[in-house]
């Protein structure tokens, strides 16, 4: 079973303010293996190095949250396996990382149940799983993970996967500044510079939403000139809200100046993560200049499938 990363393509900050966000799936997974048990519920995690019995959690009551609601959802009491967890999916770099891990063992130990793992159901026990991790998640990481491809997300609304989009001959390049960030920081930084700018930020507002209409219909139309022009917009924006930093800036600089399509943070900013999208014959040579000044780069395929299923 595996389940991919997300990062938010555009629409970040503005999203928490009313406006649309579109996230993608990218190309790096996190994997449950498993197995039939005779008792307990027993997750191993490569990355942590941590074996627990979900029964007694510490450290993955959020799977434990998860296993129960997909036993509950079939009138059972949760049943007993062994999995095995592994991610290549960077932890707190905004990437879903932790609903990845949640969608890859909802589908893994409903299958060892006997049971179907509808989009519904690992979209739902992954969201549990959540919930334990985040408090009041927007829902947007486990959905992205579950159904994969591009998602236009607004609060309060049902997440869209969008339809007949895709960008031929790109790769997306996530570039981590590996520097420290509060998503909570960020988010106040942000949100007090919209409240002092008046009717203007209702006007920003509303730019956002016709930026992220232009950026759906680059995607339609698999235009990614343009759709690096409004990664490059977008960032602008980002920036003068204050949630950009120096190190983001040299990357996505960097970026631009040998041949991205166009770049710009993602997440929460202030550091974490940084995207760019580049043609993929340019990929190579843009993540080497990247890793020269330090940063950790990570090549990926951007709208690819939820989860999977393998034998
Ligand atoms: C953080 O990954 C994305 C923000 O828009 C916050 C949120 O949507 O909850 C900054």
């Amino acid at each position: 079973m595996q389940a991919p990363a997300k990062i938010i393509l555009l629409g970040e900050h503005w999203v928490v303010h009313g406006s649309k966000a579109v996230a993608a799936a990218v190309g790096l997974y996190a994997r449950a293996l498993g197995q039939k048990a005779e008792q307990g519920i027993v997750v191993s995690s490569k990355n942590l190095g941590i074996v627990e019995d979900l029964t007694s959690c510490h450290k993955f009551c959020n799977l434990w949250e998860a296993a129960q609601y997909i036993a509950a959802s079939v009138s059972r009491k949760p049943w007993p396996a062994r999995i095995h967890i592994e991610s290549d999916i960077p932890i707190g770099a905004g990437m879903g990382s932790s609903a990845a891990v949640a969608v890859a063992f909802s589908a893994c130990y409903a299958i060892l149940g006997g049971i179907k793992p509808s989009l519904n159901l690992v979209l739902r026990a992954a969201y549990e799983a959540e919930k334990i991790v985040h408090g009041n998640p927007s829902g947007i990481d486990n959905t992205v993970s579950t159904i994969g491809g591009f998602v236009l997300y607004r609060r309060g609304e049902n997440p869209i996967r969008l339809s007949n989009v895709g960008l031929k001959g790109t790769k997306l390049l996530i570039i981590d500044t590996g520097i420290p960030r509060s998503t909570k920081v960020a988010v106040d930084i942000f949100s007090t510079r919209l409240r002092a700018l008046n009717g203007l930020g209702g006007s920003l507002l509303e730019l956002v939403n016709k930026v992220v209409d232009e950026a759906i219909m680059a995607l339609k139309e698999d235009d990614a000139a343009k759709l690096g022009l409004l990664l490059d917009l977008s960032h602008g924006l980002l920036n003068a809200m204050g949630v950009s930093h120096e190190a983001l800036e040299t990357a996505i600089h960097i970026a631009r100046r040998s041949g991205a399509y166009g770049a710009k943070l993602t997440g929460a900013g202030m550091g974490g993560t940084a995207i760019a999208l580049v043609p993929s014959e340019k990929a190579g040579i843009i993540s080497s200049l990247l890793q020269e000044r330090g940063f950790r780069v990570f090549e990926v395929e951007i709208g690819v499938n939820g989860f999977t299923i393998q034998s």
